[in-house]
């Protein structure tokens, strides 16, 4: 990327009329939904518990407010100095390949995961209602998961419904849509993760795996650990995804940049060890803390869990908190990326918002479709020995986002400068963390980036595991 700093004039760019948040607690809740998602309550608490619990959790929240907090702010800042999505805010600084390859990259990952988030988010729509309708015995039967995203006609409703839910409330729009779901679906969402944590945090036997997961013990340490953490803050705080660009631009000028991005990094986190107290407490009292059952990864929240709440006495309303716990963090985080790629329809295309609803919606159904079909009708198929939807996540999270991420650092040192993120951050406040950011942005991160990069292409091809 040429540096071509001299030609940003420092100040704001050209004020245009945009749509914003409408003011900070609607910033703040709208990305917390953003980063609150499936990564928290699933995908946390398996690789807490594999990654040796307390001291994972150390580890994570060091580089939650360090590492993520600089690269939060990155985006955050680039995206409200320019007011666009991150095609239009890379061009701000220049037209080579670079600055368009940085653009492009940030935002097409969105369009790729928000159409097998959506699968995922259609089977936890599922499970919602099974509980409402059937016994919590009756969902936690042995075959109820592999027999649903078997049958093709059931697994496509229920990501349609899923879909529809997300669409509609892009068609919203950023305040009446986004913000206002946000500002409903959060505060529910915290009370339910409190109330089925102190639930399962009680059941006999479980007091183990409160242990487990809060104190740090030196000898669960290995440098996985290190590894493990990084890419799981990454995928948490919905960094290089061209979400903190997007509402970095809806985010008015008065907002403290630095408050707000330490609020939704503490929402985050703070979700996360609930969703670690729901689960591995449960998992303990249920299975003794076995590894194989922790380790399981994505059948834990589908096979596992449905099995512990049928041996609760108030299974099956735990069941209904739990997967509309899950359901909402699961709906605005891909709300978040479906808005992300509406806005660069929008910034890019010049289209109306209703028609850049209805082109996220088509990709959506129709990627989508692929990766919930893997399944059932297209079961056969393998792209790098995987199926359609390890495929899509694996491109994204393992591939792309590290290479995007790398785009804004390289965008913020070589040619925004950080003077200009400076700037921005202090229109409304102090920079207190300015010294951090500078040592992280230049030195740390890239670093960081780059073992991300390694070490998770390094794990699919078996050569390391994470
Ligand atoms: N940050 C959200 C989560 O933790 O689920 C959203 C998200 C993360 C979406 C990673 C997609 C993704 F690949």
């Amino acid at each position: 990327m040429k540096n071509s700093s001299n030609e940003v004039s420092a100040g704001s760019a050209p004020a245009q009329k945009r749509s914003n948040f409408s003011g900070k607690l609607g910033y703040v809740l709208a990305t917390a939904g953003s980063a609150v998602g499936l990564g928290n309550i699933w995908r946390f608490p398996y690789l807490a518990a594999k990654y040796g619990g307390g001291i994972f959790l150390v580890i994570y929240l060091i580089l939650a407010v360090t590492f993520g907090y600089t690269m939060m702010t990155s985006e955050e800042a680039l995206g409200r100095f320019t007011r666009k999505s991150p095609v239009g805010a890379f061009a701000r600084f220049g037209h080579s390949f670079g600055f368009k390859f940085g653009g492009w990259i940030n935002a097409v990952i969105p369009m790729l995961i928000v159409p097998y988030y959506s699968v995922i988010g259609g089977w936890v729509t599922k499970y919602l209602v099974s509980y409402f309708v059937h016994s919590a015995q009756s969902v936690s039967g042995n075959s109820y998961f592999t027999s649903f995203i078997s049958n093709a006609g059931s697994a496509e409703l229920w990501f349609i419904v899923f879909c529809a839910i997300v669409v509609l409330t892009i068609l919203g729009g950023v305040k009446n849509g986004v913000e206002r779901v946000s500002k409903i679906m959060m505060p529910v969402l915290v009370v339910l993760a409190v109330i089925v944590a102190i639930y399962s945090m009680t059941r006999p036997g479980a007091l183990a795996g409160v242990k487990y997961l809060l104190i740090p013990n030196m000898k669960h340490f290995s440098i996985m650990t290190i590894v493990a953490a990084m890419g799981q803050m990454f995928y948490s705080l919905s960094i290089a995804m061209g979400i903190l660009y997007t509402y970095g631009s809806y985010m008015k000028k008065d907002v403290n940049v630095e408050t707000a991005t330490y609020q939704v990094v503490a929402f985050d986190s703070g979700i996360a060890i609930l969703a670690g107290l729901m689960v591995i407490p449960a998992v303990f009292s249920f299975y003794g803390g076995k590894p194989s059952v922790l380790n399981a990864g994505p059948s834990l929240m589908f096979i596992t869990l449905p099995k512990v709440f049928a041996t609760m006495g108030l299974g099956r309303v735990v069941g209904v908190m739990f997967f509309l716990l899950v359901l909402f963090a699961a709906a605005t985080s891909a709300i978040s990326l479906a808005e992300t790629s509406v806005s660069t329809f929008e910034d890019e295309l010049g289209w109306s918002r209703a028609r850049a609803t209805v082109m996220i919606f088509v990709i959506m159904i129709v990627l989508g479709s692929l990766s919930s079909l893997g399944y059932s009708l297209l079961d056969s198929v393998r792209i790098l020995g995987m199926q359609i939807l390890d495929f899509f996540d694996f491109l994204t999270n393992s591939v792309m986002m590290p290479i995007a991420a790398m785009a804004t650092c390289l965008l913020v040192i070589r040619a925004a400068g950080t003077k200009l993120i400076e700037q921005e951050v202090t229109l409304s406040s102090k920079f207190f963390m300015r010294k951090m950011y500078n040592v992280v942005i230049r030195f740390i991160a890239p670093i960081f980036l780059a073992i991300i990069l390694i070490s998770s292409i390094l794990n699919v091809f078996g050569i390391v595991t994470i």
